[in-house]
């Protein structure tokens, strides 16, 4: 049976790679946050404690090299949100909930961080 979290064409896939190195494939709607596909998606990794509202970090993610020029640059507030990040940042790191789904970033990998606190 088809499920249409994973095989609707029309939305937008996402690849979540756990701390453990298993992926968990996702399709979403364009114009919702990285963020919320993940909590829909029921990805643990991303707790998302604001909600959204640039005020907690934790809803990290490492963006894939080949997919970091794809997304819109990121804010200068989210820029110094990451600088309290509870896992390393590194050159891939995001703010989920500042990264809008679209079709251009259709198939994106992200990889969620052993800790968000
Ligand atoms: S959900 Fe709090 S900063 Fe992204």
């Amino acid at each position: 049976m088809p499920n249409p979290s994973v095989d609707d064409p029309s939305k937008v896939a996402v690849n979540f790679r756990l701390p453990d190195a298993r992926v968990v494939q996702a399709r979403a709607s364009s114009g919702i946050s990285l963020m919320e596909a993940a909590m829909a998606a029921g990805i643990h990794g991303i707790v998302a404690e604001c909600g959204g509202s640039l005020s907690c970090a934790t809803c990290h993610v490492y963006v894939d090299p080949e997919w970091i020029d794809r997304l819109e640059e990121k804010g200068a507030f989210e820029d110094e949100m990451l600088e309290g990040t509870a896992s390393p940042r590194e050159e891939g790191s995001r703010l989920s909930c500042q990264i809008e789904l679209s079709e251009k970033i259709s198939g994106i990998i992200v990889t969620i961080p052993p800790t968000q606190y």
